[in-house]
């Protein structure tokens, strides 16, 4: 296979699965996953159906905050392998018409970067002003407090300053002090993360997700967070010249993506990002945040609908390796994977790009990590653990994702939780993933027109897609109790959660509590494919 040019952007109506590399798989037995691990199980993804992947970052990195911490962003960090494997990456997913994403940190760096290993030597350094260096009201001294009141993202609630000792200053970091931010007000570090991407794009990847973008303007004054007022470290209008210049980057490898990790918590913010000459997408937080509750999550499409008219601009995601895992953040009375099967089968039918998490596919729970083993200061441990690969009873503990021990526990149900025993198995969640991709790709990539979403009964999310022929319907029983809802006569079943169900209709479907079908209508006899 390989990848073909179409006048649809190839983003439209993918899927794109989300590779941490640190846990996908470990060729080489430290118990930390590698680029040659995920080149041996690309076939998993080939098989799944998945478009493209986004590997969360694999530069060179002191690992504080795993690797959104880059020392060199032009070097792969040897515990994932060497530059060599990266191109090998890239080579392996395009010869099986998968596409690669990788992950740009342009907001920060580690501090044993040697840009700001340079920043710091004193205040007269050419690489002083890469990063954001000021005086609290004591100069020189940190008794007097720092510059402003803004606080860091971890650990939370955390001052976004701290005081270097060998220059006498404060530096400025939107998350952990070991991640200082960069001066994006200073041109030549644009220029030089423009080098960055450039780099990469050249290596032959298909596009960047962005991290934390909305944080790369931010109040030129440096004035104190207000009481009521958005935050002055984000969002600031000045953020949007920058991503036009990155875009224009991206311009020039025609087809390549930009989504952006655009953390804000209201879709009406993430319109600017979505301009033309910015971000193809951005990920959109407030769905992915979302309770499983019909009512709420008909609001939320409908909203973006009307907020961004561009039906191919939506990036729907409701994992990454920051977020809890759908079945455990939806498993309030024990029906977490009934929920998180339900999700499925909406992302497959929502108009956009979604995107999948690893381990998603399995229906995984979160891992309880016990406290000896805790290594993120802000809980993400849970959802980071180990892909189990095979049952620990025919593979050894390490799950077939290593044969060391690995960095972080493997998850407790990886006996019925892996990929080969689920490979096998007709009624697993990932051959129900798999078939949801399939009909995506092969039914839903021709859908014209914005997806409409409403509740035709209560508790029951519709989705529907229209195709020239006729038309897709995505019902959604997000209640406990069983639901009757009307469907067009002559509607036949593409898909149902329930491995038991055989077909609807006519003219209704009795779906059980917290099921979900999808259905096809057609307008006139057309010729099967
Ligand atoms: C993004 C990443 C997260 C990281 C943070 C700082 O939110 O997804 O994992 O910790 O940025 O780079």
């Amino acid at each position: 296979m390989s990848i073909s040019t179409s006048s649809r952007n190839w983003w439209e109506q993918a899927v794109v699965y989300q590779i941490y590399p640190r846990s996908f798989a470990d060729s080489d037995g430290d118990g930390v996953g590698d680029l040659r691990g995920v080149v041996s199980r690309l076939d998993h993804l080939s098989r799944l159906g998945v478009d493209a992947i986004w590997l969360s970052p694999i530069f060179e990195s002191p690992m504080a905050d795993f690797g959104y911490d880059i020392s060199d962003h032009c070097r792969v960090d040897p515990l994932f392998g060497g530059d060599d494997d990266a191109r090998l990456l890239i080579e392996e997913a395009h010869r099986r018409g998968i596409r690669v994403l990788f992950d740009l940190v342009l907001g920060h760096t580690s501090d044993r970067h040697r840009w700001f290993q340079a920043s710091r030597q004193d205040r007269t350094n050419p690489y002083r002003d890469f990063y954001v260096w000021r005086d609290g009201p004591t100069p020189g001294r940190a008794d007097g407090g720092p510059p402003n009141n803004w606080e860091a993202g971890f650990p939370a609630g955390a001052r976004a300053w701290t005081f270097d000792d060998l220059s006498g200053q404060w530096y400025l970091h939107s998350h952990l002090p070991q991640q200082p931010d960069l001066n994006w007000e200073n041109p030549i570090v644009a220029d030089e993360q423009e080098r960055v991407l450039r780099f990469w794009l050249d290596a032959g990847i298909d596009g960047v997700r962005l991290d934390s973008i909305n944080r790369l303007g931010k109040d030129p004054l440096l004035r104190d967070n207000a009481p009521g007022l958005p935050l002055r470290q984000q969002d600031w209008p000045n953020l949007h010249e920058r991503l036009v210049r990155v875009r224009s980057v991206l311009d020039k490898y025609p087809g390549t993506l930009a989504v952006g990790e655009v953390w804000l918590f209201d879709q009406q913010l993430l319109v600017p990002y979505l301009s033309d000459d910015e971000l193809h997408l951005a990920h959109n937080f407030v769905f992915a945040r979302a309770d499983a509750d019909a009512t709420g999550l008909a609001a939320i499409l409908s909203e973006f609908g009307d907020l961004v008219p561009d039906p191919g601009r939506a990036a729907w995601f409701v994992s990454n390796h920051d977020e809890p895992r759908p079945r455990s953040r939806f498993d309030r009375d024990g029906y977490g994977l009934q929920r998180a099967e339900l999700i499925a089968m909406l992302l497959a039918s929502l108009r956009g790009t979604t995107f999948l998490y690893q381990g998603e596919e399995l229906g995984l729970a979160d891992t309880p990590i016990p406290p000896d083993r805790v290594v993120d200061l802000n809980g993400r441990d849970p959802q980071r653990t180990p892909m189990p690969w095979r049952a620990p009873s025919v593979s050894g503990p390490g799950a077939g994702f290593t044969t060391g021990r690995p960095w972080l526990p493997i998850t407790p149900d990886a006996e019925a939780m892996n990929v080969e025993s689920q490979r096998t198995d007709a009624r697993s969640t990932l051959n129900l993933y798999r078939r949801l991709i399939g009909i995506r790709r092969d039914r839903l990539r021709a859908v014209t027109g914005r997806h409409l979403a409403d509740v035709p009964v209560e508790g029951v999310l519709r989705v529907v897609n229209q195709v020239p022929a006729g038309r897709y319907e995505t019902l959604l029983n997000f209640g406990v109790e069983g639901a009757v809802v009307p469907i067009p006569d002559g509607a036949r079943l593409l898909i149902g959660t329930d491995r038991d169900r055989r077909d609807v209709g006519p003219g209704r479907v009795e779906l059980g509590g917290l099921e979900g079908v999808m259905v096809e209508h057609r307008y006139s006899e057309v010729h099967e494919r």
